[in-house]
């Protein structure tokens, strides 16, 4: 019997649904290849369902994401939405509930792709962030009071337990291990200030670096320094690892230098259970339905999912795709529009080329 993935498809809105489909066109011509299938089944969970019915998402389908091996999602964000309904409602629903306590974002320029930094080239930027992602200021604790006076205060605390920090480092030194690179981890934090949450971090990066992974090189930046050296000397970076809030920043840019969101891909990770894979790029009304956005940051992301599931082989070969498809010189330009072949054509090409 072939092995079978059993796959929850998302593709949510505007351009979710485009390039999903060439996502899933890509792991189809992988699977044909390397002989596994794959189970997919779609969920229409989304901006659209919710001004429909009023359902962001139900408990009840955590409950069957559950049975999924992992989920696959295009793009959630509706602009007669009001902003933090879908994030909060679906996204971090999603992450909280499924224990998603790794993002993962490899942050890589492929060859012919432009990066804004001048005299940078693939080989200085190839490093990856490991973002903490069910903690800190994002569990949204806090509260305000005499709202819309002019007295009104409002709280919202950055909390870190102990055992939520460990998981998280020890994940980013066998990550570090693993990719067996520079083996250096960087601990992205800002304990200047955040002396409390920021000491936490300090400790479990330096205990758990002594006690299990002598071989790894441990090293610190401050988020902020971080920001400035991501741009002066990204060849700097191997494995990055921090805590929720610096992480999403520090990922945006870290998107940019790699050639924007038409290629960069994220994983929100739970290494015992369902982990889902997306493109860092928005749902892009504007270009809804045109044929014209660029499907490779799911392509990627399709390929990222193959590796945490232990098909390592199939991520391979995916990447192996986009890079020779973007070495060819035959796609353009990353941005919608301006790739000088449609989003299927693109899909078609990767697949081609797997
Ligand atoms: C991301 C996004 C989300 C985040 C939003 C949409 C909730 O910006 O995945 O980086 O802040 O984590
Ligand atoms: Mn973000």
């Amino acid at each position: 019997m072939k092995k079978t993935y059993k796959i929850a498809l998302i593709p949510g809105d505007g351009t979710g649904p485009e390039v999903l489909r060439e996502g899933v066109k890509v792991l189809k011509a992988a699977g044909v290849k390397f002989d596994i299938k794959f189970d997919f089944q779609e969920y229409d969970f989304g901006g659209k369902r919710y001004l429909e019915t009023g359902v962001t998402l139900p408990d009840s389908a955590i409950e069957e994401f559950k049975k999924f091996d992992a989920i696959y999602l295009g793009a959630i964000g509706h602009p007669d939405v009001k902003p933090g309904i879908l994030e909060v409602g679906i996204l971090l629903k999603l992450r909280f509930a499924l224990d998603q306590y790794i993002n993962l974002r490899p942050v890589k320029l492929y060859p012919n792709v432009e990066t804004p930094l001048k005299d940078k080239g693939p080989k200085d930027i190839d490093f990856v962030v490991i973002r903490e992602n069910t903690g800190g200021i994002y569990t949204g604790i806090g509260g305000a009071t005499q709202v819309g006076t002019q007295n009104e205060v409002a709280i919202q605390v950055m909390q870190y337990s102990r055992p939520i920090v460990d998981r998280c480092v020890k994940y980013a030194y066998e990550f570090t291990k693993k990719r067996n690179k520079k083996k250096m981890l960087t601990l992205v934090h800002k304990c200047n200030v955040l002396t409390h949450c920021g000491d936490l971090w300090v400790r479990s990066h330096k205990e758990i670096g002594d006690k299990y992974f002598p071989d790894i090189k441990q090293d610190y930046n401050h988020v902020d320094a971080c920001t400035m050296w991501m741009v002066k000397t990204p060849e700097y970076y191997d494995v990055i690892v921090t805590e929720n809030l610096f992480g999403d920043i520090i990922t945006d840019l870290a998107a940019m230098i790699q050639g924007g969101l038409g290629i960069a891909a994220g994983g929100n990770i739970n290494p015992d259970g369902v982990s889902m894979f997306e493109p860092m790029g928005g749902s892009a009304p504007k270009y809804t339905g045109k044929n014209v956005i660029n499907p490779l940051a799911a392509i990627s992301a399709g390929g990222m999912m193959m590796d945490t599931l232990g098909e390592a082989k199939i991520a391979f070969a995916i990447d192996d795709a986009i890079t020779k498809a973007l070495q060819s010189g035959k796609i353009k330009s990353l941005s919608a529009g301006k790739m000088g072949m449609g989003t299927t054509e693109v899909g078609d090409f990767v697949a081609s080329l797997v």
